[in-house]
């Protein structure tokens, strides 16, 4: 089993989106000893946005320059493709993901490649598998009386779906402005759901048979 690993935050180590990623690949590792984790970190200017050629790309099909960031796509794609599994971490910036991450979907969602336009709208190109989404937020913005609005799972389940990627699962760390002890309770309140997860999904789910 291939796990491809994305991360966005530019908090480096401190990240505590990277450290519920982390979690999370820990728990399809004791699935599958043998998985591989091949790990892609897009967080600061490590991807450039997308360039001319691309963006002419996606209203025509006009012949454009493969080079560039196509080219860059071509080989996102392809990493994207090789994996089983797919593991995100991502903090929330201004209720949706960070620019960082923006960027890596926009090189990723390309048209005739990743998914298709007609008649009937968008369908996408790619096979569908698991993703695991790992979101770590300031403030709270899920549950009964959620502090802000939340455009980061939404957005997140609508522009994946459309290359094709629905299988997705978010636990999230929230609150993490609230101080050492709120964040000591919400890490617990995810470590237990993580591995509770992992209990009752075990196997073939995710490649280890
Ligand atoms: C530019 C920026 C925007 C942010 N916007 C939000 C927000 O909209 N909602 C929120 O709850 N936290 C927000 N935060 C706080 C982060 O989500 C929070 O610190 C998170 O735990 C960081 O995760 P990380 O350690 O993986 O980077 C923002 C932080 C930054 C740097």
């Amino acid at each position: 089993m291939k796990i491809l690993h994305v991360t966005c935050s530019p908090r480096g180590h401190c990240s505590e989106s990277l450290r519920l990623s982390k979690n999370i690949i820990g728990c399809l590792l004791n699935n599958d000893p043998t998985a591989t984790v091949i790990n892609r970190a897009v967080a600061g200017d490590v991807l450039s946005q997308v360039d001319e050629p691309y963006a002419t790309s996606q209203q025509s099909s006009a012949d454009v320059s493969q080079e560039g960031s196509i080219a860059r796509s071509e080989a996102l794609i392809e990493e994207l493709e090789s994996a089983d599994v797919v593991v995100i971490g991502t903090p929330m910036h201004n209720f949706t993901v960070p620019a960082a991450l923006k960027v890596w979907i926009d090189h990723i969602a390309r048209v005739r490649r990743s998914f298709n336009v007609g008649a009937e709208g968008k369908t996408s190109l790619l096979r569908d598998r698991p993703v695991f989404i790992a979101v770590s937020s300031g403030g709270r913005f899920s549950g009964e009386h959620p502090r802000q609005p939340d455009f980061l799972t939404p957005y997140l389940k609508a522009v994946l779906g459309m290359i094709g990627l629905h299988d997705l699962t978010f636990f999230t760390v929230e609150g993490t402005a609230f101080g050492p002890e709120a964040v000591a309770q919400a890490r617990s309140k995810t470590d237990q759901a993580l591995h509770e997860f992992f209990l009752t999904n075990t196997g073939s789910a995710f490649g280890a048979d």
